[in-house]
């Protein structure tokens, strides 16, 4: 019988599959648990504002309908909310779908992507899978990017640059005068695709103002989502801003209605709802303050955090105590696929979850 895998192009082939966090459902039924929670996917613990629930609501009965292929009205309201024209914005089906779309446009056999590494798991993910070559720069000893390593990475056949500020799974962040450094070595030939997934978590003063760099280089884009801080992961909504030259190279690589209805009118109504940001904000500042302080009583070493998660130092029985959390119904993120096998990356939860991890993890390292 034919073997259906030798018939794929070696490139799929050899891809490893993204390693999501595992889902709470799955979990229950395998341990015969209730009550599980999953720290594990850097999502918000919270739901959507009431004023995007209600939006959603009332445009349910309206999706027999495609959506619009242009999401008129979520442009208009993002190019409002960023001060940037319309022709600037690209919105896609998470950033996830625009790394894609990026590399459809830019990448194939013979060229090159240059990201850190650690960083985001899909960056060799998209890569590889159009037989282009995956060129990963370790980070820092702190675990942050290497500015200066990764622009000796750059060659004649690297296309794209992938950043992620801050950077996932380490949490950590660059400034603007590293961004800046970066942008002027960088030849203009390479597209920086600037990773901004978390940018509503940081606290650093001196975090770049990226929008701004835009206007002197017309390879640079930047991306950013809604499934963080606006709690829309399960819509699948995010968006490029970038020279309009570009947004029309996009523009003509994706499908039609690649942003679905519900997640455009989310998108507007989430946008009218500022207090609510600035509410989930308020309580993941408070919920990485609880884990470092716990972190810090227990005796575990961690990496400051500019994001919705973050990387605690549990020793080489990692493996062992990561599922000894998920047997007491706590799913957290394993980081051997990244090199820091003594390490868990855990996102931050609700009061009372990030309370049942810590007690948790005490249990298991008995202190
Ligand atoms: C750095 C980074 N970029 C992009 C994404 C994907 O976001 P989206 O849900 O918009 O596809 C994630 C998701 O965790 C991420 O960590």
């Amino acid at each position: 019988m034919m073997r259906i895998t030798e018939l794929a192009k070696p490139h799929i082939r050899n891809l490893e599959p993204y390693q999501g966090g595992k889902p709470i459902e799955e979990l229950e039924r395998e341990l015969g648990i209730q009550n599980a929670i999953k720290l594990a996917s850097n999502e918000c613990p919270h739901p959507p504002s009431e004023r995007v629930l209600q939006a959603l609501r009332e445009a349910l009965a309206g999706v027999h309908r495609y959506p619009d292929g242009g999401s008129f009205y979520l442009r208009r309201a993002l190019a409002e909310h960023l001060e940037t024209g319309v022709e600037s914005l690209f919105l896609g089906a998470g950033s996830d779908e625009i790394l894609e779309i990026l590399v459809k446009c830019f990448l194939g056999p013979g060229d090159e992507a240059v990201f850190a590494w650690p960083s985001f798991a899909m960056y060799p993910i998209v890569t590889q899978g159009v037989g282009a070559t995956a060129v990963k720069v370790p980070l820092d000893p702190q675990l942050v990017v290497d500015v200066k390593a990764l622009v000796g990475a750059v060659t004649e056949r690297t296309r794209l640059l992938f950043l992620s500020n801050p950077n996932n799974p380490t949490g950590t962040s660059i400034g603007a005068a590293d961004l800046a450094g970066l942008l002027r070595e960088v030849p203009e030939h390479v597209i920086v695709v600037n990773d901004e997934a978390y940018l509503d978590y940081v606290r650093r003063e001196d975090f770049p103002d990226s929008l701004a760099c835009l206007e002197d280089r017309s390879t640079f884009v930047t991306l950013r989502t809604f499934s963080k801080v606006y709690g829309l992961a399960g819509l699948r909504l995010g968006y490029a801003v970038g020279d309009p030259e570009l947004v029309g190279l996009l523009e003509r690589a994706r499908h039609p209605f690649n942003v679905n209805l519900l997640a455009q009118v989310a998108g507007c109504a989430a946008l009218e709802d500022p207090e609510h940001v600035s509410r989930i904000r308020r309580m993941t500042h408070a919920g990485l303050d609880q884990l470092e302080c716990a972190f810090d009583e227990i005796g575990l070493a961690y990496t400051k955090s500019d994001a919705n998660f973050i990387l605690v130092k549990v020793g080489s029985c990692a493996a062992e105590i990561h599922a000894g959390l998920q047997r007491a119904g706590v799913i957290t993120r394993r980081m051997d696929a990244f090199g820091l096998q003594d390490r868990l990356r855990i996102t931050v939860g609700l009061p009372e979850e990030n309370k049942r991890l810590i007690e948790a993890l005490r249990q298991e390292l008995g202190r």
